[in-house]
């Protein structure tokens, strides 16, 4: 079966812009269905995109709305499937003594706690399914070393990393195992990119370095970081890996 033939869909959260966004392009030019899961995103009949809004901020909300969506599209047949947890935020960004625990919680929430639950869920819909599975979390540097400013989305992103490992590990004994790994996807010129070079000097002490990123031209296209990811998750790869994406 050529691949055009085959019944293939990708899930991407916060596939309303920037990364996410050009993922879902990616996979549809590939001959994927796909499925953006995010607050903004729209569904697009012509590119043979749905779209589930969910807030992240929510996990209970979240829980409900995505066990529906996979529980649904689970029931079809497919070929390959992949799962994207892409959606993130640096909120909030400064030292701990400049938020509030509403604050805190809220990162860890859309990051963590809900980024978990919508990949669980994914797995438990999908474990019997003989298709090929993939299932990528979408990583940052800042998940493997400390940025003052940043500490919630480190302290996530660490989360999500080793979640991922540890996921890839009982895969092992699966009957039909899901294909579990981690992509850091290197500096992407995006909506939060703009967010970090607009932050305030007192709050994240590093902004300068990234306006200089961008006035030399450093970041990343995100067409072309979508691009490599999807070749990695075409090929083979170690499974629980944390991959750089090198362009
Ligand atoms: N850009 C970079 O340089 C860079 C570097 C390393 C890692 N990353 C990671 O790459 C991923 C994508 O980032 P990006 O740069 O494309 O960011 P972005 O432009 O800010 O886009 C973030 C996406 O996440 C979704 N999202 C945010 N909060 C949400 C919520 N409460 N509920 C549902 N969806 C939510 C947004 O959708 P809605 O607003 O429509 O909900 C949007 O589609 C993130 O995981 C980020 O940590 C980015």
């Amino acid at each position: 079966m050529n691949a055009s033939t085959q019944r293939r869909l990708a899930i991407v959260t916060g596939g309303s812009r920037g990364l996410g966004l050009a993922l879902l392009e990616a996979f549809e030019r590939d001959g994927f269905r796909t499925l953006d899961l995010s607050r903004s995103g729209a569904s697009d009949s012509e590119r043979g995109r749905l779209h589930a809004r969910v807030d992240l901020a929510d996990p209970a909300a979240t829980a409900d709305a995505v066990a529906r969506e996979m529980d649904a599209l689970a029931a079809e047949a497919w070929d390959e499937v992949v799962f994207v947890s892409n959606a993130g935020t640096l909120d909030p960004i400064g030292p701990l003594a400049a938020s509030s625990p509403a604050d805190w919680r809220r990162g860890i929430d859309v990051n963590l706690t809900s980024a978990i639950t919508a990949m669980a869920l994914f797995v438990r819909a999908f474990q019997s399914s003989a298709a090929r599975k993939t299932l990528v979390s979408v990583s940052s540097g800042a998940g493997s070393r400390g940025v003052a400013g940043w500490s919630l989305y480190c302290a996530t992103k660490a989360g999500l990393d080793n979640w991922i490992r540890a996921v890839a590990i009982e895969q092992e004994r699966a009957a039909h195992p899901i294909r579990a790994v981690s992509i850091q996807p290197g500096v992407v010129d995006t909506q939060m990119q703009a967010e970090i070079r607009a932050s305030d000097r007192d709050l994240f002490a590093n902004v300068g370095h990234f306006v200089e990123l961008k006035e030399s031209g450093a970041l990343y296209a995100p067409a072309d970081v979508a691009r490599a990811m999807l070749a990695l998750v075409a090929g083979e790869f170690e499974p629980g890996a944390l991959l750089r994406i090198e362009l």
